[in-house]
């Protein structure tokens, strides 16, 4: 099949990543006769440096032409002055918005081999499989923002569409898997949670064989390290996803293994690693690509229907990471282009 990828590399290790990710798209294609076509464009710091803007237009309007975007990281340091007018965050939270891409998917899993990287008692880890569906377009990240000297506001939102369809897609993926479903809230305290929890209870009827449970997100920030192989899908809001999923990739051992996919209503989508730019490790060769690597595959699966070559990198990912080709925040001395030449290896066996 014919494909039209944009890559955004980003900034910090996003350009490390990403051309990893790049690298075994080729090999894949190849392998299958496809034909990518992967077209580069700036986003976040390294925009704002070449055009004062962190979302260009020229980007944009790639990415709205694309069959799929694949984004490394965006921000660092020196774009990081809270007083600072624009922010390279603004073009990533822009770009979700504008794709439309409002259920974003974060699978987590524990490889075998790297079960003991994590901080909690091997026998919790094993069997955890879980997919947060994290609502990726409303919430406090776009409501109004406002700022005088002595007090700031940011809104935060929900309408009951916009609740309606993310839930409805974690519903469909817990039916396809082991039919649990468990909504995260606040519904205590939040007028939007509460909104949240009449609005999944109504989209439950339409899904009677799916069990669903709601859990207050303060708890469920302990539960997922008390007992995390008794949740399977779990589904929340904006904020509250993007802390669990960092929170849950202690789990599989470090922030650098977690793919997402951003999905919107049509096949396109935005696929990128839940980690961020790691200003700490950027330009040594240290960061760990297998989070941009397994986004690449679930690019793949959701956006070009190619299953067989999406079970393939996961595969291979598995491979490298149980010969022990494996970087350092996983407890290797591999370098990111020594593990990609280990995955192009195994792929072309
Ligand atoms: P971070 O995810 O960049 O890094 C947190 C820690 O995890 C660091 O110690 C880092 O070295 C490590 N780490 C992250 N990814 C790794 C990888 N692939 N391999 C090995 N180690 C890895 O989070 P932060 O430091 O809080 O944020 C840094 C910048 O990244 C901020 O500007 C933030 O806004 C941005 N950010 C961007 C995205 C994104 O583009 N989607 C996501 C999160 C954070
Ligand atoms: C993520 C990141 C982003 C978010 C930031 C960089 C805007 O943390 O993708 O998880 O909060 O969504
Ligand atoms: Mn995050």
């Amino acid at each position: 099949m014919r494909a039209n990828v944009v890559v955004l590399p980003g900034d910090g290790i996003g350009p490390e990543v990403t051309a990893c990710a790049v690298e075994v798209l080729h090999a894949v294609a190849a392998q299958g006769g496809h034909e990518f076509r992967f077209e580069e464009y700036l986003i976040g710091g390294a925009a704002i440096d070449a055009h004062g803007d962190p979302l260009p237009d020229d980007t944009l309007a790639a990415c709205k032409r694309a069959d799929a975007v694949l984004l490394g990281a965006v921000g660092g340091l020196k774009w990081s002055d809270p007083n600072a007018r624009v922010r390279p965050e603004q073009g990533l939270l822009r770009l979700r918005a504008a794709l439309g891409v409002y259920a974003n998917l974060r699978p987590v899993r524990v490889h075998p081999e790297l079960v003991g990287l994590s901080p909690l008692k091997n026998e919790k880890l094993h069997h955890v499989d879980l997919l947060f569906v994290r609502e990726l377009t409303g919430g406090a990240y776009f409501g109004a923002k406002t700022r005088s000297a002595d007090a700031a506001a940011d809104e935060y939102r929900y309408t009951v569409a916009e609740i309606e369809r993310a839930a409805r897609r974690a519903f469909e993926f817990a039916r396809a898997r082991r039919r649990h479903l468990t909504h995260v809230d606040k519904a205590n305290v939040l007028e939007t949670a509460r909104l949240w929890r009449n609005t999944v209870e109504r989209v439950a009827k339409d899904y009677p064989d799916v069990k669903l449970e709601h859990q207050l997100v303060d708890s469920m920030a302990m539960l997922l390290l008390v007992r995390p192989s008794a949740y399977d899908v779990i589904v929340t809001e904006n904020l509250f996803g993007d802390i669990l999923t960092d929170e849950a990739a202690a789990l599989a051992g470090s922030l650098g293994l977690l793919p997402s996919a951003s999905l919107g209503d049509g096949k396109a989508g935005l696929y990128e690693p839940i980690h961020g730019s790691a200003p700490d490790i950027a330009g040594k060769g240290l960061a760990n690509p297998l989070g941009a690597v397994l986004s690449a595959a679930l690019l793949l699966r959701h956006s070009l229907g190619l299953e067989t070559e999406a079970k393939a990198i996961e595969g291979a990912v598995d491979k490298v990471i149980a010969e022990g080709v494996l970087t350092r925040d996983v407890g290797g001395t591999a370098s990111t282009a020594g593990v990609s030449e280990a995955l192009l290896k195994v792929l072309a066996r």
